[in-house]
């Protein structure tokens, strides 16, 4: 047999689970069954028309060459302005870079920093593509539990007993995907209150879910809550989710010079400039109206509202109220060693997805993908209608288990 071409490394990691599940649903449906897709991340709302409206007008003017790698002047003091105006926080423009959408910021912050065996704290559940990224990076996942006892946020004393001398990084992600739990300003206080005693970590914020919060919830970041860890905080953010831009793929990220330049130089030497189109357009986004905004955030608090009290009418699921994002994250324990109409026995919530999609056609994801079970993911970005009837199937599925 020859020897794999594969790197060893890839060993580590497995592709993105989310994306598997949004296209097992495509399939299915492509194949004439009735699929309603709960997988998927992104709003269902159309990129606002003034924003498309700039990504034209920029190929009109022929912006369609290179930019510099790591981002256009104009989107940098776009993105300055937004974290002044919107968080209190002051960067110079050396000190933002930009990428093609969120995640590849976040990827290029690991792949700047991390050694062999450097460990990275990701509180749990976490969005699925933090602990593969630093096993890539030959770097070690600590995970620290937030349960949903505790709101799914994690405890200071469980934060400061998992950080160790070999601690580089925690990535923090407030409103939370696959939770949608937000950290107010006290709670927040209370973890940078133990990462200030610890003056070796980093802190990645990924504050990509900012603007989708409810119920009048404050959103904070980190350095804005404790200006003492601006030195070593990387505020991560992006238009994917606020203005519902995740085909255009633009991230940004502001931070220390030293960290910003070495993540701007793995860029040059990789994916070069994030299309110089979408940055036209996202200048638009961050410095144009806002007031589109609203309306989303109502729209959104609707289907949160409806989604949790129909899956808390499901016998054996038990769904609590988060404060942001487009998810909930409701627990299927009542659901683990109930037998199915077809005989099978739901060990795990892997189990209960695979029966939902297969007896009702309801694509959700498995709590396993999140590291904290037995939970599924149901992202509510989509219409009212469509909801009420996946929350009707999910209601009639666990209803005939026995
Ligand atoms: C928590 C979190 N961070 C970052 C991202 C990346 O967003 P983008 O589409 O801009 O790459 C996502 C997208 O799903 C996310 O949920």
């Amino acid at each position: 047999m020859p020897a794999s071409i594969l790197a060893r490394r890839l060993s580590q990691i497995k592709p993105s689970p989310t994306m598997a599940i949004t296209a097992l649903a495509a399939e299915l449906k492509a194949a004439g069954r009735d699929v309603i897709g709960l997988a998927a991340g992104e709003p269902d709302f159309d990129t606002p028309e003034n924003v498309a409206n700039a990504g034209i007008a920029a190929i009109k003017r022929g912006e369609t060459k290179y930019t510099a790698a790591d981002g256009t002047p104009a989107l940098k003091k776009a993105v300055v302005e937004k974290f002044k105006r919107e968080n209190g926080l002051t960067y110079a423009v050396n000190q933002i870079t930009i990428g093609a959408g969120g995640k590849h910021v976040i990827y290029n912050a690991p792949a700047a920093t991390l050694n062999e065996g450097d460990e990275v704290i990701i509180p749990a559940p976490y969005w699925v593509s933090y602990p593969d990224m630093v096993l890539l990076m030959g770097g070690k996942p600590v995970f620290v539990a937030g349960t949903q006892n505790q709101g799914f946020k994690i405890r200071p004393e469980d934060l400061e007993a998992a950080i160790t001398p070999k601690t580089k990084w925690i990535i923090f992600n407030s409103p939370s995907n696959p939770t949608g739990a937000a950290y107010n300003q006290a709670e927040l206080k209370a973890l940078t209150d133990v990462l200030v005693r610890h003056p070796h970590v980093w802190i990645l914020a990924d504050d990509i879910y900012e603007h989708l919060t409810y119920d009048g919830f404050k959103f904070v970041t980190v350095a804005q809550v404790e200006p003492k860890l601006y030195d070593r905080t990387l505020t991560m953010n992006g238009v994917s989710k606020a203005y519902s831009m995740t085909g255009w793929r633009i991230g940004y990220a502001g931070g220390p010079t030293d960290l910003i330049k070495a993540m701007g130089m793995i860029q040059s030497q990789s994916t070069s400039n994030p299309s110089s189109i979408s940055q036209a357009a996202s200048v638009e986004a961050l410095n144009g109206p806002q007031d589109f905004l609203p309306k989303w955030r109502d729209a959104f608090q609707q289907r949160r509202d409806m989604v949790v009290k129909m899956l808390n009418e499901a016998s054996g699921i038990t769904c609590a109220t988060p404060e942001g994002a487009f998810y909930v994250y409701p627990s299927c324990a009542g659901l683990i060693g109930k037998t199915t109409p077809k005989g099978k026995v739901l060990a795990n919530d892997s189990d209960v997805a695979t029966y939902f999609l297969e007896s009702e056609g309801v694509a959700v994801v498995q709590g396993e993908a999140f590291g904290l079970s037995p939970n599924f993911r149901i992202s509510y970005a989509t219409s009212t209608e469509v909801l009420k009837e996946a929350c009707t199937r999910i209601i009639r599925a666990c209803s005939v288990l026995k």
